[in-house]
């Protein structure tokens, strides 16, 4: 059986799949689930000095999940006096690290991460409400509005912010200080860098991507009752973006990076993997399906590592990006590959051909290299490996 186990700045994990910040991780209940689960960590819901104002409830969309990307509800004095200490109680008895999300500002963490500290075998830093001109300290609900408004990071222009809040977690806590950025454009590497030279142990990757809007056709609304019709999403609709977020990091500096974005299941995960995360967080699939799906997706992860033989999770860390520096970009093996022994005859191909070079003659697929373009469709929509588009290795 593969070797699920995983280290990270130091701390061994049982498995890559942890539960990420999300409200299911905002109760000492909801931690003791997720870890009796089978989940290889737990980030707590993010506290921060202040408790966050009540956002609307998330409302699920296909694809994923809307919210507002604030934090945890509950004081500090919650925290620290009761779900904190039971939920490193249930993690020590399991022997699952507790990993506590902080927020925001480097003030804020000076105040909040020396009270948590002695629950939290690492600190995570969520990013989302970093440098806001109004106080944190004094109105949240002015904060949560202003980035609400703002539309973009102000960390991606000016990163000092970013690294100030990384200096003061690092001095009030002795242990692995994580990073957790916003999905980002190609900045998102410059802001990787920077944590790292601020001495940040490993870089979570992403946060929830917005703002976003879609509409509920049935009511004729926007689906979300937020300021401006706006919400962030996280899930399945922001896979794509969240990969190449991890993909880009994974290439920029060394320290170890954690997926998150998107993950529903344990070939979510293992894309991840491959794009370079040393281990994945899930928030959305589990907030909408419950605790339960985290081990669901482990042991799935388990099996998928064994039937396509890797020895361990750490063979598919990265995987894709080795291979990535092998490819001649932009090239594929042009005319398309086909092999009419594995053809089972559905026409798929022929319905995506606009050059007709390949169509349906009884049960069995013909193929026209001469005419054939390169486009690729059809090998994308065969649901056998009767033809494929290898791409052009640069050995
Ligand atoms: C309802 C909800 C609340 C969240 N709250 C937090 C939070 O307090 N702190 C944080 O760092 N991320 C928070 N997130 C973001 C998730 O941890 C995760 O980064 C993001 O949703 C992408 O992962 P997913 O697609 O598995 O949901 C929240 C996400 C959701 C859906
Ligand atoms: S899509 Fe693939 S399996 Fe289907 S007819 Fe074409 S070659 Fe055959
Ligand atoms: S690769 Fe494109 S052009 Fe070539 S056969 Fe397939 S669909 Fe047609």
């Amino acid at each position: 059986m593969a070797e699920m186990g995983v280290e990270i700045a130091g701390i061994a994990f049982r498995n890559p799949i942890i539960a990420a910040a999300s409200p299911l991780t905002g109760t000492a209940r909801g931690i003791a689930k997720a870890i009796d689960s089978g989940v290889g960590g737990v980030v707590t819901h993010t506290i921060s000095l202040l408790p966050a104002p009540e956002p609307p409830n998330p409302v699920g969309i296909r694809g994923g999940l809307l919210h507002l990307p604030t934090w945890s509800s509950r004081t500090l004095d919650e925290w620290v006096d009761g779900i904190l200490p039971e939920a490193r109680a249930h993690a020590d008895r399991a022997g699952v690290p507790l990993i506590v999300s902080v927020g925001f500002t480097a003030g804020e963490l000076e105040e909040v991460v020396p009270r948590v500290a002695k629950f939290a075998d690492a600190i995570e830093i969520a990013t989302n409400f970093l440098r806001p001109t109004v106080d944190p300290m004094v109105d949240a609900a002015a904060v949560v509005d202003e980035v609400i408004s703002r539309h973009g990071n102000p960390i991606v222009k000016d990163p000092s912010a970013l690294k100030e809040a990384i200096l003061a977690a690092k001095r009030a806590f002795n242990g692995p200080v994580m990073v957790k950025l916003p999905p980002l454009g190609t900045e998102i590497e410059a802001l990787a860098r920077a944590s790292q030279e601020a001495g940040a142990d490993a870089i979570v990757a992403t946060h929830s991507f917005g703002p976003v809007m879609t509409i509920d056709i049935e009511k004729a609304k926007p689906s979300f009752p937020g300021k401006d019709g706006h919400a962030w999403i996280g899930g399945t609709a922001m896979r794509a973006f969240a990969l190449r977020n991890v993909f880009d990091i994974a290439r920029s500096v060394s320290v170890p990076v954690v997926g998150a974005g998107g993950v529903t299941s344990a070939q979510d995960a293992v894309e991840f993997l491959m794009s370079g995360a040393s281990a994945v967080q899930v928030a959305t699939e589990a907030e909408t399906k419950g605790a339960r799906i985290y081990g669901s997706i482990v042991k799935k992860l388990s099996k998928w590592l064994d039937s396509h033989g890797y020895g361990s999770v750490r063979e598919a860390v990265g995987v894709g990006v080795r291979n990535w520096a092998r490819m001649q970009p932009h090239t594929y093996t042009v005319p398309v590959q086909y092999n009419p022994d594995e053809c089972i005859g559905c026409g798929l191909c022929e319905l995506s051909c606009h050059y007709n070079a390949i169509w349906m003659e009884g049960k069995l697929a013909v193929l026209d290299s001469d005419l054939c373009f390169g486009c690729g469709l059809c090998a994308v929509r065969c649901p056998t490996d009767a033809l494929i588009m290898p791409p052009v290795w640069k050995e």
